[in-house]
């Protein structure tokens, strides 16, 4: 399988441009032999996304997308990625704060305290969470916030282990998020998460445009007992990637200020530094995001 399927579909806001350079697309993941995991301090048998890219071409990109307009107040929390922007005057106090520190990249994922510990850092987080407030689908859902990440440019993917595996911090290569740890058949109603771009660069999303439920389907699995064996879901990414290594993965890009909406629990995802040259910036909250307005 080496041409995508329609599912997960990705919605710009109006003010959010579509240019030649947004979607990317490869010839699918490999897994990273036990030496290049050693070397490059990733967990064993890593899925990681092959590095051949091409921009994506007009069906493809029927087939990913979806007009703003088109959807006429049903966003899919499972199944939908927006990209937003965010106004320029509100992260530029965070940029400023990030410009007058040294980030020790010693350690593997900057020493980011230097930031959260500066005293602007909570009133210009505050301020754009107030923002965001505009994107929740209910009036009073709580958005929690994750706060700041930061990853050194070139790397392939960035998303760390630190809860397990301290104080080295190995990359997991392309993965499903698991906070809520939802069972399989109430992945797609899990929370999902805005990252805006607070760095001076683009940043790239990767992800495959397939909801768990799909990949659960596309794999051969669909009795009960199937169901029972893949209770929450976990193992799916990897026998998906493993059963359709030329699956392609998708290449999103997003410019400073702007920032993803995206269903983490629901779909296989990671960002990528590759193409970067300077430190890699973003700013999370978790919540149920959404473009209706
Ligand atoms: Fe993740």
């Amino acid at each position: 399988m080496n041409q995508i399927i329609e599912d997960i579909k990705v919605v710009l806001d109006r003010n959010v441009e579509l240019n030649s350079e947004r979607f990317f697309l490869n010839n699918g993941t490999s897994i990273l032999s036990t030496d290049d995991a050693n070397n490059l301090n990733y967990l064993q048998n890593c899925f990681i996304p092959k590095q051949e890219w091409r921009k994506v071409n007009s069906i493809e990109l029927e087939q990913l997308t979806t007009s703003i307009d088109d959807l006429q107040s049903n966003w899919d929390l499972g199944r939908h990625i927006g990209i937003i922007r965010i106004p320029e005057y509100l992260i530029q106090p965070l940029r400023e704060i990030i410009s007058t520190i040294n980030i020790d990249l010693s350690q593997s994922r900057g020493d980011i305290s230097k930031v959260t510990l500066n005293p602007n850092y909570q009133c210009a987080i505050e301020a754009i969470r107030t923002h965001i407030q505009q994107y929740t689908l209910m009036t009073n859902d709580e958005i929690k916030t994750l706060g700041i990440h930061c990853a050194k440019p070139q790397l392939i993917t960035t998303t760390v282990n630190t809860v397990q595996y301290l104080p080295h911090c190995p990359y997991v290569g392309l993965h499903l998020d698991s906070w809520e740890n939802s069972p399989l058949k109430r992945r797609h109603l899990s929370s999902n998460r805005i990252c805006i771009n607070i760095g001076q660069e683009n940043r790239y999303f990767l992800m495959i445009n397939l909801s768990l439920m799909k990949i659960f389907h596309l794999l051969g699995l669909s009795t009960i007992n199937d169901i029972s064996k893949h209770y929450r879901g976990v193992k799916l990414p990897s026998e998906f990637m493993q059963h359709f290594p030329t699956y392609p993965v998708i290449k999103l890009t997003l410019s400073p200020n702007e920032a993803y909406i995206a269903p983490t629990e629901n779909i296989i995802h990671d960002s990528s530094t590759l193409d970067k040259h300077e430190l890699d910036f973003s700013l999370t909250f978790l919540g149920k995001f959404g473009l209706l307005h």
